[in-house]
């Protein structure tokens, strides 16, 4: 095998992973939503397949083409990826939570556009919490021994809130960004620390997402039985 290619260790394999950012609808013209490209997802995928992994993509709201080889299920909202994901990884022997779940919704939905009214202050807008995918399906495993993967992207104190947001979600790794005005979202390139719940600390250093995710598939790969 030649240089960056990697031995096709996950044949017989079932990965799931998500990606992209979710939206969540206020009206029928406007969500919340969030910056994620979906490309570091949409990277992990490739490169399972290509270790020969099947592979099921839960997508949101990306725009991205369809990876060849890939199962792709496309959703909107948090709610309908925690379905998606819950069913992909019941025969999953991995899954990786690359997408950015949105942290709340907006508690109610309008079923007609919301209009201006003359002369008058907008309604505030009351958000509820959104189901925490990660940790539900790191509480409740669909196997013994599935790997886990969290993302999270931070900026002070990187490392130490990583350590905890490992513990606090019950995965098996994190990968930790660091975020600032230029990094990471919509970008080619990225870089990370990998933390583990056996204590290791794999550093990714600056460079394409293609690169992250094959660390990441190692460490998976280490982890499986
Ligand atoms: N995640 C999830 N469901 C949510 C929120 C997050 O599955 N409702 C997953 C993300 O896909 C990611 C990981 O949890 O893999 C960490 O996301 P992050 O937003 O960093 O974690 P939070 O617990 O939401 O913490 P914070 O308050 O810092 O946003
Ligand atoms: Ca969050």
């Amino acid at each position: 095998l030649g240089r960056g290619v990697r031995e096709p260790d996950l044949v017989g394999r079932h990965v799931v992973v998500s990606a992209g950012g979710t939206r969540e609808p206020l009206d029928p013209v406007r969500f919340l939503g969030n910056r994620s490209s979906g490309k570091q997802g949409y990277a992990l995928a490739r490169a399972a397949a290509a270790r020969g992994a099947r592979v099921t993509l839960v997508a949101a709201n990306t725009g991205l083409p369809a990876p060849a080889g890939v199962d792709v299920v496309q959703v909107g909202t948090a709610v309908q990826m925690r379905e998606a994901v819950l069913k992909a990884a019941a025969d999953a022997d991995a899954v990786v939570m690359a997408a950015a779940v949105a942290d709340f919704r907006p508690a109610a939905y309008a079923t007609g556009k919301i209009k201006k009214k003359d002369g008058q202050d907008p309604e505030p807008v009351t958000l509820i919490r959104n189901p925490d995918i990660l940790a539900e399906i790191a509480a409740d495993r669909a196997r013994p021994g599935q790997v886990i993967v969290g993302f999270a992207a931070e900026t002070d104190d990187v490392l130490a809130n990583g350590r905890s947001k490992l513990e606090r979600k019950g995965c098996d790794l994190l990968v930790v960004n660091e975020v600032g005005e230029r990094k990471t979202f919509g970008s080619e390139e990225n870089e990370a620390v990998v933390l583990g719940t056996d204590g290791s600390e794999t550093p990714v250093p600056h460079g394409p997402k293609e690169a992250l995710a094959e660390t990441v598939w190692d460490l998976v790969a280490d982890r499986l039985t």
